[in-house]
């Protein structure tokens, strides 16, 4: 049911294979228009990569009707496939090679500063204020003084718990510290299967070797007060008791209050398992809400989200979330950022946050109260304290973002399997992230 790590070949294998597929598709997509549709008034059309099925499909159906109309700009997508890496593996092969199509990538929030020198300054072709975007993502993609991306989507690390479960076991309130945390899921995961509910899990995560781990494992370290692995500065900041506590406290949860095999677990595996009601607790992204509240959920009317819990240093959550960006390889420069425009817009992000339940990225509709009324992610967001929301050290690192996080989450991966104890595992990550030289200049401003 769950997924295994990918073996190495195999990954290099769908690397190759995806590329091929997405060369073959933007190949074809010139060809792909019928000949008897309407000419569009300005006969572009524009592709767009990195929507899945589904997210594509939403989009079509709502919000670009209205912009096709308008425009006469038609639009198409060519699905994504993978996770975040994967997908940063076959953008940067397109873009290296300065292919006109896609003209329009969604890109995840720790890509702008690796892309950047491909992407398009759209500063120049905005008719809207991008200080209406939150200054955090603003400030992420703004990469050499120019706006290479525009925020889409904001995607924050949550803790989802079951209410009908905290009050069979007389909890009051989630609990606010990870110590609770542990506590409670130990208690709960014994009454349900005593009761006869196996298998029944206190807390699941996500845990396999890939870019998820490395936001859980930043979430432990941080709220231990063991730092953010780059500094502001460029000093590298692993390589200390409080992380090794953190990482400790993780690893005793595998087999205990997480399934053996949480270590291969990604979002879907965790998502499934909490959805189909065999799970107390879970960390996931503000995005799994709708989907664990729709029909077909277990655990539908049975759950809440609310802050990760503290550690000693307080709280950490991982701000996650996805940015459009526009080719500079692009035939349609102007048509492109005019649909990029469009679709981070404060009326677009508004109706796709109050129907499809995705975080604004725009800091006035955090005070909209329709929109807070049936978002009720967007007010945890909002109520919680600025310090707690944390990004990773992707726009520091730019280019050597994905080997520096490559080494963590390997790293925090060989401690959750007790392959490593957490203060000789630190001590080389310590060191192999020094070899990155990773300092302030490499951002290139
Ligand atoms: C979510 C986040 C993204 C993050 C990914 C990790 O999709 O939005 O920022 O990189 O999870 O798995």
């Amino acid at each position: 049911m769950h997924h295994s790590a990918k073996p190495r070949l195999q990954r290099l294998f769908l690397g190759k294979y995806l590329f091929c597929a997405l060369l073959a598709i933007a190949a074809a997509v010139p060809l792909a228009r019928p000949s008897f549709a309407p000419q569009p008034a300005k006969n572009v059309t524009l592709t767009v990569a990195g929507f899945g099925y589904q997210a594509a499909e939403q989009l079509q159906a709502e919000g670009l009707k209205e912009f096709i109309r308008n425009t006469g700009i038609q639009v198409q997508f060519l699905p994504a496939w993978g996770n975040s890496a994967d997908q940063l593996g076959v953008i940067l092969r397109t873009l290296d090679r300065h292919f006109s199509t896609p003209d329009v990538y969604l890109i995840d929030v720790i890509w702008p500063a690796t892309l950047h020198q491909h992407l398009l300054d759209l500063r120049p072709y905005l008719k809207s204020d991008p200080s209406q975007y939150l200054p955090e993502l603003l400030k992420n993609d703004t990469v050499a003084g120019r706006i290479v991306s525009l925020p889409f989507y904001l995607n924050a690390g949550m803790l989802f718990y079951r209410t009908d479960l905290l009050k069979k076991y007389g909890y009051r309130q989630p609990p606010a510290s990870w110590q609770e945390l542990e506590k409670m899921a130990l208690h709960i995961q014994r009454g349900e299967r005593a009761a006869g509910h196996s298998p029944f899990w206190g807390y699941v995560w996500q845990g396999a070797s890939y870019e998820g781990l490395t936001c859980n494992a930043l979430e432990w370290q941080a709220s231990f007060g063991g730092g953010r692995i780059v500094a502001p500065d460029g000093t590298i900041q692993v390589n200390n008791p409080q992380t090794a506590n953190a990482f400790r406290m993780a690893a005793r949860w595998v087999g205990s209050i997480s399934p053996p095999s949480i270590i291969s677990y990604s979002e879907s595996d965790s998502l499934n398992l909490f959805r189909s009601g065999n799970a107390a607790f879970m960390r996931y992204w503000s995005s799994g809400y709708r989907t664990t509240q729709a029909p077909g959920s277990q655990v539908r009317g049975h759950f809440n989200v609310t802050e990760l819990p503290a550690g000693p240093a307080g709280r950490a959550q991982i701000v996650g979330g996805f940015q459009l960006a526009v080719s500079r390889y692009s035939a349609h420069p102007r048509e492109a950022a005019q649909l990029v425009e469009y679709l981070t817009s404060s009326k677009i992000q508004r109706s796709r946050a109050i129907e499809e339940g995705y975080l604004p990225t725009i800091s006035q509709l955090y005070s909209d109260v329709d929109l807070l009324d049936v978002v009720p992610e967007a007010t945890v967001f909002r109520s919680a304290s600025r310090d707690s929301w944390i990004a990773r050290p992707s726009a520091i690192a730019a280019a050597k973002y994905s080997a520096l996080s490559k080494n963590y989450y390997e790293t925090v991966h060989r401690i959750l399997t007790g392959q490593s104890s957490p203060e000789a595992a630190l001590s080389d990550l310590q060191q192999a992230l020094a070899d990155l030289k990773i300092n302030a200049a490499s951002r290139g401003n």
